[in-house]
């Protein structure tokens, strides 16, 4: 099951596995986004508050861009391989305040209809294999609410081990580290 690497463009997808590929996202996604943001999503990564259809154009568009210039803060959409549905999206974060040098914090959230089968596991693996292959990377970093089981649980089965809590301005999160 080695993925295959493409070559970067907005339209095609940058690694696949025989199950899902990442894609830049597009404003085209609105629809599939706004009607796959359930309570789950809203609650864990978009605030607690429902975004609106611009607001979710904008950061679409956001992250088009971020991904055609290198960006630091991008997310990539989970396209399903036997359909070419948008199953979700898996952030790739690096520079952020809370992460140091070589550090990539990553983000993930499957649509309602598409949890259950380990997509988000993929996604995670092919996540850190297109960061790498983008710049070195020397850890990477998903942080978790110690409620949040389903997610602690993609980090876990994705290779990553508990390194860590900490409890300040984004709440109560544990830190799950995977070397690179
Ligand atoms: C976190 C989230 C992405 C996890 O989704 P998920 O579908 O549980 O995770 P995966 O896609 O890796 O699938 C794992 C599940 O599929 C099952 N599965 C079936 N086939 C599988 C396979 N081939 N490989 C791995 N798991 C498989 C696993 O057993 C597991 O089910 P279980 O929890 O009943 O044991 C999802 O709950 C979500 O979108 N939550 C809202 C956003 C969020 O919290 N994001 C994380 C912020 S830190």
């Amino acid at each position: 099951m080695d993925p295959v690497q493409h070559h970067e463009t907005t339209t095609q997808r940058v690694l696949e596995d025989d199950r899902i590929g990442l894609r830049p996202l597009a404003v085209s996604d609105a629809d599939a986004h706004l009607a796959g943001c359930d309570e789950a999503i809203i609650k864990r990564l978009g605030g607690g508050e429902p975004s609106s259809r611009s607001q979710i154009e904008a950061w679409l568009e956001t992250n088009a861009r971020a991904w055609a210039s290198g960006g630091d803060v991008v997310d990539l959409g989970i396209e399903d391989l036997d359909t070419g549905l948008l199953c979700g999206c898996v952030g790739v974060q690096r520079g952020l305040d809370y992460l140091s040098t070589g550090q990539i914090n990553l983000t993930y959230a499957l649509y309602p209809q598409w949890r259950g089968h380990g997509y988000a596991t993929r996604a995670v693996r092919l996540a850190m294999q297109a960061a790498q292959a983008r710049r070195p990377v020397v850890e990477f970093v998903i942080r978790a609410a110690p409620d949040n089981l389903e997610s602690i649980a993609v980090a876990e089965r994705a290779g990553f081990e508990r390194s860590g809590q900490t409890d300040d301005a984004d709440g109560e999160l544990i830190w799950l580290t995977h070397q690179a």
